[in-house]
């Protein structure tokens, strides 16, 4: 077969996806597979099992992030790199980061089945803890291979229930052994839904983003006065999820003030001790600010920031912030995105340059060697929640893209 002919088994593909999400599905059609979690582990098991099957080489490191190298001709070059990530949002998606993982498993059982041999080796990734959901922030497993966090301190990350990330990384037995560390790579490719509305308005099959957005989280913590809500008359409270709903509001207002191309969120709040006739003494929120432009998203926390103390001491909530995490935008290599662009047109599929507004392992990657990623479209542009959704026909679509993009980059000398 002519290697320009190669194409993956698009149903093979689906079949994978459709075995996967049964791991952590919920009655609504998505994925609850959270990080660390029984379901990850089982969902883990399986892929280290169909890598061993196409006779990858199998390594696990103290992150728990998972490596299938396959090798190359000349062996001892850096390898050609794709991944994504396994876990899933609460109530998640059964596309997001599994397609990614899928899909370069499907492009290497391609080139397993068609004996094909590269110049280069390549290794298909899975890392750990994308979603930052259970533990924040995102894309730990990455970042700390990268050198951009530190593993210590994500093994010191708690869930809501003060679960430690280490403890749960041994408990599901994939603490490995290897050392999480950056290794020489040749490039790194990532295969993801858009998670938004971009490339179904535009009618196009495949997109290319130029790169991702920052990302900065925040953690806020507000002290009140508990007390019977009866008898306590409404002057003199010091009500914190009141002072929260305010500060809140002030972040959704936030990009009409700042303008640019910003966006704010607060999607996570627990309130204490959250009885409807006690007045709170103790909220947590989160905030999530994100721009093509970090210096615009730094100005804008300033700004939030002032408003938040405001809003604190005129309701006597002592608040307290911590600035959880910041990861810078990440342009990607113009050598690569305008591959797959090549890649697309020549196979025939409709595409388009663009921005990614979600954040990904590629973020990390990209501080390491030469990046790109290729989207397919989310139905309904709707992601992060059950109904997610992506035609098979568009999910083949990517993983031929993808196919092809590493096989070229592995035939670089
Ligand atoms: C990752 O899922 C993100 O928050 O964009
Ligand atoms: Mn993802
Ligand atoms: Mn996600």
């Amino acid at each position: 077969m002519e290697i320009k002919e190669l194409s993956v088994n698009g149903q093979r593909l689906r079949e994978s996806m459709e075995r996967m999400a049964k791991i952590g599905a919920t009655p609504g059609g998505g994925v609850h597979r959270l990080a660390l979690s029984d379901e990850d582990r089982e969902g883990r098991d399986l892929f280290v099992r169909w890598l061993e099957d196409i006779e990858l080489d199998v390594t696990i490191d103290e992150m728990g992030n998972i490596f299938g190298r396959r090798q190359g001709r000349n062996d001892t070059l850096p390898p050609v790199m794709s991944g994504s990530h396994m876990d899933s949002q609460p109530s998640g998606g059964r596309f997001d980061g599994i397609l990614g993982v899928m899909g370069t498993l499907e492009a290497l059982r391609t080139l397993h089945e068609n004996r094909v041999v590269t110049e280069r080796p390549i290794v298909i990734a899975d890392w750990t803890n994308e979603e930052g959901s259970r533990f924040a922030p995102a894309m730990v497993g990455s970042g700390v291979w990268a050198g951009a966090l530190k593993r210590d301190w994500a093994y010191d990350r708690t869930d809501i229930h003060g679960n430690r990330f280490e403890a749960e990384l041994v408990r599901i037995g994939y603490k490995g052994q290897a050392k999480c560390e950056k290794r020489p790579v040749h490039c790194y490719y990532e295969y993801h839904i858009e998670q938004g509305p971009i490339l179904e308005r535009e009618g196009k099959g495949i997109g290319a983003p130029k790169g991702i957005v920052c990302l900065h989280w925040y953690d806020v913590y507000l002290k009140g006065e508990a007390n019977q809500v009866g008898p306590t008359p409404m002057e003199g409270r010091h009500d914190a999820l009141c002072a929260a709903a305010e500060m809140i509001l002030k972040v959704n207002k936030l990009p009409e003030r700042v303008g640019g191309n910003l966006v704010a969120t607060v999607g996570e709040i627990q309130n204490y001790p959250n009885s409807r006739n006690i007045i709170p003494d103790k909220v947590h929120f989160t905030v999530d600010i994100r721009s093509w432009d970090d210096d615009h998203a730094l100005k804008a926390w300033e700004l939030l920031r002032e408003d938040f103390e405001e809003i604190a001491a005129r309701r006597g909530c002592p608040i307290t912030i911590e600035e959880t995490w910041r990861v810078q935008h990440s342009p990607f290599d113009a050598k690569l995105v305008q591959r797959i662009l090549d890649i697309a047109d020549h196979l025939g599929y409709p595409n388009l340059h663009m921005v990614s507004g979600a954040g990904h392992d590629a973020s990390y990657m990209n501080q390491v060697c030469p990046t790109a990623m290729i989207f397919v479209p989310s139905i309904g542009g709707r992601s992060h929640v059950e109904v997610e959704n992506t035609r098979w026909e568009d999910c083949e679509a990517g993983a031929n893209t993808l196919l092809h993009a590493v096989m070229q980059s592995a035939e670089e000398h």
